[in-house]
């Protein structure tokens, strides 16, 4: 009997140690020896066989040899489980990396700057102001009185009787003046907000705004001011026009074109055959504008002017959808 356990035993050590990291085959041992038609389930059955007064001391020994055998086998099972999870699992370190996402600027913000910088290397402060501004500084002070019909032409949010959300970046101009004697020279980027959304306008827009006070101030500092904007932000080829137009806070005021940056002044669906593309509003600051923040008037001349950012993107980039810069679609926002 003893010599039979060991026998048994050392055979499934040896069974063992060859099939090491081999689940399967290890299975099979197991069913070999220890299953219910296993060689030491059978030797243990036959142990009742023996004569009465031997069977104690055969059944410790052969369960003894039982357990040490299950022992075994269980460790090597977890041996090779673990052999196969790590070829499973297994990390190829030479696998390009995933790059984090990283996020750009929107195209508004960037042209926005864009246009800042250009003014701020010609001697020009950055100043900001409130979204939610008083009807005062909005439309009063801009030489836009209560029914005016002026009023008519920006389609304002009330949010009361004398609180608005600004309908332009021109309350900067007050908001400056009434701030600081001149010389001023400030760019004013920021929000407006106008009822008012189709293809062409939405009801938040972006727009820089420009003052200049200073003594003789002309219209030709305006027009000089501005063709060098213009040629920084397109090109140098980029020719401009000057068209009279009407602002109650500019006298003379007008109106700028430039020449399409699509079809070059031949005529086009983005010029409506025109040849040219509004951009901006200025003229020469209302002597009215100067009475409400306390400028002397015959000391002091300046110039104003303002434009919308989405619209100078767009000539920048030929986008034909305002909507598109609102949209959020990241594959549109990560071309820029
Ligand atoms: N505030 C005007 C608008 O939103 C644009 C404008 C026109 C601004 C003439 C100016 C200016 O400073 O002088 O339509």
């Amino acid at each position: 009997m003893e010599q039979q356990l060991d026998e048994i035993e050392s055979e499934a050590q040896r069974e063992l140690a060859a099939a090491a990291g081999d689940r399967r085959r290890i299975e099979a041992l197991g069913l070999k020896y220890l299953g219910r038609k296993g060689r030491m389930t059978q030797l243990l059955r036959s142990i009742a066989s023996l004569a009465p007064e031997a069977r104690p001391a055969a059944g410790l020994r052969a369960n003894e040899t039982k357990q040490r055998l299950s022992a075994a086998i269980e460790a090597a099972l977890r041996a090779a489980e673990r052999i196969e999870r790590s070829r499973v699992e297994r990390i190829d370190v030479t696998l390009p990396g995933r790059a984090p996402l990283c996020g750009t600027l929107h195209p508004i913000t960037q042209i926005s700057r864009e246009i800042c910088d250009i003014f701020e290397r010609m001697g020009y402060d950055i100043v900001e102001g409130p979204e939610v501004e008083k009807d005062y500084y909005n439309f009063e002070a801009l030489n836009i009185p209560k029914n005016h019909p002026a009023r008519d032409m920006q389609d304002t949010f009330f949010v009361s009787e004398e609180v608005v959300l600004r309908t332009h970046t021109s309350p900067l101009q007050i908001r400056t003046m009434e701030r600081h004697p001149p010389p001023v020279r400030v760019i004013a980027p920021g929000k407006v907000f106008r009822c008012d959304s189709d293809q062409t306008h939405t009801p938040m827009f972006h727009q820089v705004e420009g003052l200049l006070v200073d003594e003789k101030v002309s219209f030709g500092d305006l027009k000089g001011t501005l063709t060098a904007f213009v040629h920084q932000m397109f090109d140098e080829e980029t020719r401009l026009r000057f068209r009279p137009s009407f602002f109650p806070f500019t006298e003379p005021s007008a109106e700028v074109d430039i020449l399409c940056v699509i079809c070059r002044g031949t005529g086009c669906r983005v010029c409506k055959q025109t040849g040219w593309l509004e951009i901006l509003g200025s003229g020469m600051v209302h002597p009215a504008v100067f009475e409400n923040v306390g400028y002397d008037t015959r000391r002091y001349t300046g110039f104003a002017f303002g434009m919308g950012v989405e619209r100078v993107a767009m000539l920048k980039y030929g986008i034909d959808d305002l909507r598109k810069f609102f949209e959020n679609d990241l594959r549109f926002l990560s071309q820029f």
